[in-house]
């Protein structure tokens, strides 16, 4: 059991493995629940997408009113290497940076990517077979990602082992309630991510290859679009953001699927379900469960008034379930209808790496399943303790 500990107030104890009850109350009995901070969490549908449009919100801490300082040696103020990641900016300093890396992630460029996010998996699953079983979150959901993510931004495969501690331990620093140790973990991962971005940078600098990171610092060099701090920001961003949401996208649908076993048959006898299948997969049990916005002036927005430098919350998770938007929301219906999702949010931040995320998704999932027909959970599925970012520690299957 977690909390749903938002700023320094509580709504309710609730269950990491089904946070969903909590969701529902907070949406039926107080839409616009308030901390004592003032910090608004939304859970309506309807407002978290106006909200999100809206540009008088903005993603960053700096309209915060009171500001948000962070404490001296807080880790969360190691994670940006001196420049706010593209997720906290706004506009024209948002619009600039996403402008330099949005080419390599457009729906044409990621498509090229399919006969290499195909092989990946299949290497995946040969081994799987021969040993009649994998662990759906570290060799597949994890593993895939990572590969596509180094490959795109020209990172040594070799390299990898070494990220996967780090990555969770510096998502986790998304979140509001960790304890001493959590935040020690984060500051190690934080300061590892930033050192082995630094050496790459300089390999890559002497030594250029057709890669992202190559072309960000050709960019960096031309001196005005990009800054070091940009740079070192964007890239740590690309990397964590590019594999430990998809790791969870694929753990989070695989268990999904396999807990209502009429849609994965569904899916298996009609490969040509792969496209809505992983939209609903990210609607009914997404990654990603919050953003955040804050007002740079008073909003009214469905009658109900945002007050200035006040963080409102939008509960993406909890706006995917919402019934006046969907039709029996706790159902997993692979055949939904106008099926809308805000797993990837709306507007200018809207997720960068969607169409990647996708990709990868549909092969991943749509292979495994089709590929083992009798595929079972070998164990009960444990959730992690992360609220932002949802996911599975671990999901064990035979095959
Ligand atoms: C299922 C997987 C994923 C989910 C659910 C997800 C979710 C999100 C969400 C909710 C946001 C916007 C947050 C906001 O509005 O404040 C976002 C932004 C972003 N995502 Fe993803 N993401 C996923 C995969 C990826 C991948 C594979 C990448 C690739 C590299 C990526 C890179 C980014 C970046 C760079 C942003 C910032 C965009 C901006 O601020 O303009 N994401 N993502």
């Amino acid at each position: 059991m977690g909390e749903l500990l938002i700023g320094t107030d509580r709504f309710g104890r609730f269950d990491w493995s089904d946070p969903w009850p909590t969701y529902d109350r907070l949406r039926a009995e107080a839409p616009y629940w308030q901390n004592p901070e003032g910090v608004t969490i939304l859970t309506r549908y309807a407002d978290c997408e106006a909200v999100l449009r809206d540009a008088r919100f903005s993603s960053s801490n700096d309209h915060a009113d009171p500001p948000m300082i962070l404490a001296e040696g807080d880790p969360r103020g190691f994670m940006d290497g001196g420049a706010a990641p593209l997720i906290f900016l706004d506009p024209p300093d948002h619009t600039r940076i996403r402008k330099l890396v949005n080419k390599a992630f457009t729906p044409r460029s990621v498509e090229r990517l399919r006969p290499r996010v195909q092989q990946v998996v299949d290497g995946i699953l040969d081994r799987a077979a021969d040993e009649g079983g994998l662990d759906v979150v570290a060799d597949l959901g994890y593993e895939l990602p990572v590969i596509v993510i180094c490959e795109l931004l020209g990172v040594p495969l070799s390299d990898r082992p070494q990220f996967s501690g780090w990555s969770s331990d510096a998502s986790r620093l998304l979140d509001d309630d960790l304890s001493e140790a959590e935040l020690n973990a984060g500051v190690v991962a934080a300061i590892s991510f930033a050192q082995y971005f630094a050496e790459l940078f300089e390999v890559r600098r002497a030594d250029p290859r057709d890669d992202l990171v190559s072309g960000l610092l050709a960019a960096e060099e031309e001196g005005d679009r990009l800054s070091v701090e940009e740079l070192h920001s964007i890239v740590i961003l690309l990397f964590i953001a590019g594999h430990e949401t998809t790791m969870n996208l694929i753990g989070n649908g695989t268990n999904a699927l396999l807990g209502q076993r009429d849609q994965l048959v569904r899916w298996r006898d009609d490969p040509s379900l792969v496209g809505p299948a992983v939209e609903e997969l990210l609607r009914f049990d997404g990654p990603v469960h919050l953003t955040g916005r804050i007002p740079v002036e008073d909003v009214e927005i469905n009658g109900h008034l945002f007050p200035r430098g006040k963080q409102a919350v939008t509960l993406l998770a909890a706006a995917n379930r919402d019934p006046a938007r969907f039709d029996h929301p706790d159902r997993l219906d692979l055949l939904r209808p106008d099926n809308h999702q805000l797993t990837f949010s709306q507007g200018i931040h809207y997720c960068l790496g969607a169409a990647l995320a996708r990709l990868e998704g549909q092969v991943a999932i749509g292979s495994l399943i089709r590929r083992f027909p009798d595929i079972e959970r070998a164990a009960p599925p444990v959730y992690r303790n992360h609220f932002v970012l949802r996911g599975l520690t671990e999901l064990r299957v035979s095959v």
